[in-house]
């Protein structure tokens, strides 16, 4: 099933949570975005020293946290010491890095969770994250993407219902040409908002494929996204998308 709003309005996808207005990648972050009335949370996964899925989009803890060390050199035991509010606003003071498997356990499943896989393909973490997503039985109604298109693939074999976004920032005229590369069934495009155009959307659509386009925080600009038919807005101000849709329904 495809959770897009029965009048055809894009989906709301409040980006490494209400990023905008909340520490990214934590669980504060992604209950504003659900209290804002997102229809989807995307976040950011690396793998840790001792093999957790970690939520966090750089690959060291140094700029979202009071921490510094390169997440995959660290124990889950480590990371928990940090502090990941703080560096946004005194108020966050005590949020943690969160790990995946929290972030399933506080999104209710009707909410989509689009899980990026960060950095090159890295087996270890695919295992463990088809290990958890089967584990929590959370292989529906979530979207695996990447700018690493081998991981998705490897993921596809691992889980054959998965469904898998394509990420990309480069300047390809077709999206659908672009999932075809891939050689396994597609679920999505993510490209920057930068990149796109209508033609470009309604040949995507028509082929089946959704288009979440990363990331458009400006009104202006999500009444054009919105106009060109897309199928998904990945944004830092969740709650600013759903006023704009509310308006316009
Ligand atoms: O998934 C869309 C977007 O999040 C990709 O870029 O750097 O924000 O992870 P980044
Ligand atoms: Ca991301």
């Amino acid at each position: 099933m495809i959770f897009t709003m029965a009048t055809n309005q894009p989906l709301v996808i409040a980006h490494r949570g209400a990023k905008g207005e909340a520490p990214e990648n934590t669980l504060a972050a992604f209950r504003l975005g659900l209290e804002q009335g997102c229809d989807a949370i995307e976040l950011d996964i690396h793998l840790s020293k001792d093999g957790e899925i970690i939520v966090i989009h750089d690959a060291t803890m140094d700029r979202t946290s009071d921490m510094t060390g390169t997440v995959n050199k660290l124990t889950l035991a480590e990371i928990k010491q940090a502090d990941a509010g703080k560096w946004f606003d005194e108020k966050y003071a005590g949020e943690k890095v969160p790990t995946l498997e929290e972030v399933f356990d506080l999104v209710p499943e009707h909410i989509m969770i689009n899980v990026e896989i960060k950095g090159s393909y890295n087996r270890k973490l695919e295992l463990a994250l088809a290990d958890l997503m089967k584990r929590k039985n959370r292989v529906h109604n979530v979207v695996i993407s990447s700018f690493d298109h081998k991981c998705l693939v490897f993921m596809k074999l691992l889980l054959p219902d998965v469904r898998i976004g394509l990420l990309y920032d480069c300047n390809i005229g077709r999206h659908s040409a672009l999932a075809a590369t891939t050689g396994v069934p597609v679920f999505s495009l993510h490209p920057n908002a930068k990149r796109i155009d209508k033609e470009d959307v309604r040949d995507a659509v028509e082929q089946g494929l959704q288009v979440y386009a990363y990331t458009i925080n400006d009104a202006a600009k999500m009444e054009q996204a919105i106009d060109a038919g897309i199928s998904g807005i990945i944004t830092d101000f969740p709650g600013r998308l759903r006023e704009i849709l509310k308006k316009g329904s």
